[in-house]
């Protein structure tokens, strides 16, 4: 089965220098989307028209091996566009799915009943229909194509909304944008398409009635929920649709176990794995290729990007994570800062305002106040005080720091890299230490505190 995509339209409504397919929805373009449900499907062999701005989604696609197709005029229409793909079809005996580029809600199970249909009715009417249209019934159906039956129930027409008589307006069945059309008889129709009188663009809608007059049966699929039919012309329906998929999206996590609570606050993109049992707090942002594990909880307005949470993980409100690794049983925030390659072992503890960058931590290594560490190895049980800071940068270069097993570094301890501090070594608060501190030892780096009786100036 073969697929094509119109994608060449000039998506006007956006006022946008980007192509309207390439406007993302949870961080991916729309035609991802159309991409995704499509090969779901099965289907594999997919071509795609473009015109306005046609490198940039080319360059998009570059990895996805689908084949390219320029419409020469943008404005020509989009039987116009369909034609302009004639190449990738013409020899086929068979259905071509066509679907615009602009309608990323439609499921995968819809596309896959379409193409049941279509052999049931070879099955039992022993009849091969000319075009098979998704459509809806819209409570208000402005702006889409009205599908136009006859008493049997066969679509005879489509009329789009600048075409439409009044009596045709009130019709709620709407035409979606997504058709499997036999390709001998679409052929044939093609050459029988005229430009609208008012647009003069060339319908993909006329084929209808073109194929109707010759005979040819021709029959609309009812998609499952109506918000499937979706199409995306400007920055608001956008939004609109960015909602409906996130809202599936969550309720997939949901029903295999995932608690969300107040969903409608929650930002999560479709690469993003959640396991059971895991719990999603208001206003979390959790991007790209993170993976939650089972139990852990990620609460109130933390953003996590491209990182994994370990499982019975606990990142308290208010944190970032990027690019990083926090393995189990760990505690992490309030409000604290892990990233570039950051990687936290089992049972540790990171507090508030706590920076890790490029930080390797072993197990249960407690950081919990008001720290910096970067560019540095910590190994298993050691103790960083509050205020802790690691002097990476020289100005010119970053340099590393090494830290052992079950150091004890005091509060406000200011450590200049690069560094070897020793298993079981001890720095006493407040020490600036510029040199490598042996195993075991004290390291101590501080004036004499002086006490003068009586020479407070503080009045009575
Ligand atoms: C189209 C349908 C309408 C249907 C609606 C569903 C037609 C004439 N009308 O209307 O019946 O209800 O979709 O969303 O088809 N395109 C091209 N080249 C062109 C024009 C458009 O490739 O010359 C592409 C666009 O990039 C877009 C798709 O075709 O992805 C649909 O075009 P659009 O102008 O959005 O059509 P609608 O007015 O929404
Ligand atoms: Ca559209």
């Amino acid at each position: 089965m073969k697929a094509i995509i119109l994608a060449a339209g000039l998506g006007t409504r956006f006022k946008s220098d980007k192509p309207k397919v390439l406007h993302e929805m949870l961080g991916k373009p729309m035609i991802w989307y159309v991409l995704r449900y499509l090969k779901a499907s099965n289907i594999v062999d997919i071509g795609v028209v473009a015109s306005h701005k046609k490198e940039q989604i080319m360059d998009y696609l570059k990895d996805e091996n689908v084949s390219f197709f320029e419409q020469s005029n943008p404005k020509g229409g989009t039987a116009d566009a369909l034609m302009a793909g004639k190449s990738f079809f013409e020899d086929m005996t068979d259905y071509v799915f066509v679907v615009n580029g602009d309608t990323p809600l439609v499921k995968e199970d819809t596309i896959k009943g379409m193409q049941r249909f279509l052999h049931m009715v070879e099955e039992y009417e022993h009849k091969t229909i000319g075009a098979l249209v998704l459509s809806s019934f819209l409570p208000d159906p402005t702006g889409y194509g009205r599908i136009v039956k006859n008493p049997q129930g066969d679509v005879i027409k489509i009329v789009e909304e600048k075409e439409a008589t009044y009596d045709q307006k009130q019709i709620n069945e709407v035409n979606a944008g997504v058709y499997m059309f036999y390709v001998p008889y679409l052929l044939e129709a093609f050459k029988h398409l005229k430009p609208s009188e008012k647009t003069n663009e060339l319908y993909i809608t006329d084929i209808i009635e073109i194929m109707a007059n010759q005979g040819i049966t021709c029959r609309s699929f009812m998609a499952s929920e109506i918000t499937e039919i979706f199409g995306v012309n400007d920055r608001w329906e956008l939004s609109f649709a960015e909602s409906v998929i996130k809202m599936r999206l969550l309720e997939s996590f949901a029903r295999a176990g995932v608690s969300l609570h107040s969903p409608e606050s929650i930002y999560i993109e479709p690469d993003v794995v959640i396991e059971k049992d895991a719990e999603i707090f208001p206003n979390t942002v959790l991007k790209g290729n993170t993976h939650i594990k089972k139990s852990s909880k990620i609460m109130n307005g933390s953003y996590i990007e491209n990182s994994s949470i370990g499982e019975d993980t606990t990142i308290l409100p208010m944190s970032y994570i990027k690019d990083s690794i926090i393995e189990d049983d760990c505690t992490i925030g309030p409000m604290c800062h892990i990233r570039d390659n950051s990687h936290v072992g089992k049972k540790s503890h990171i507090g508030n305002f706590v920076e890790l960058k490029n930080a390797k931590l072993k197990e249960q290594v407690y950081a919990k106040h008001l720290s910096y560490l970067g560019d540095i190895e910590i190994g298993e049980k050691t103790n960083i005080g509050a205020g802790v800071v690691i002097a990476n940068f020289d100005g010119k270069h970053k340099h590393k720091t090494h830290i052992g097993k079950k150091v004890f570094i005091g509060s406000n301890a200011l450590i200049i890299a690069p560094r070897n501090i020793e298993d079981k070594a001890f720095i006493a608060g407040g020490s600036v230490i510029t040199r490598d501190i042996p195993k075991k030892a004290l390291a101590v780096e501080r004036s004499e505190l002086r006490i003068l009786e009586n020479k407070s100036k503080i009045e009575d």
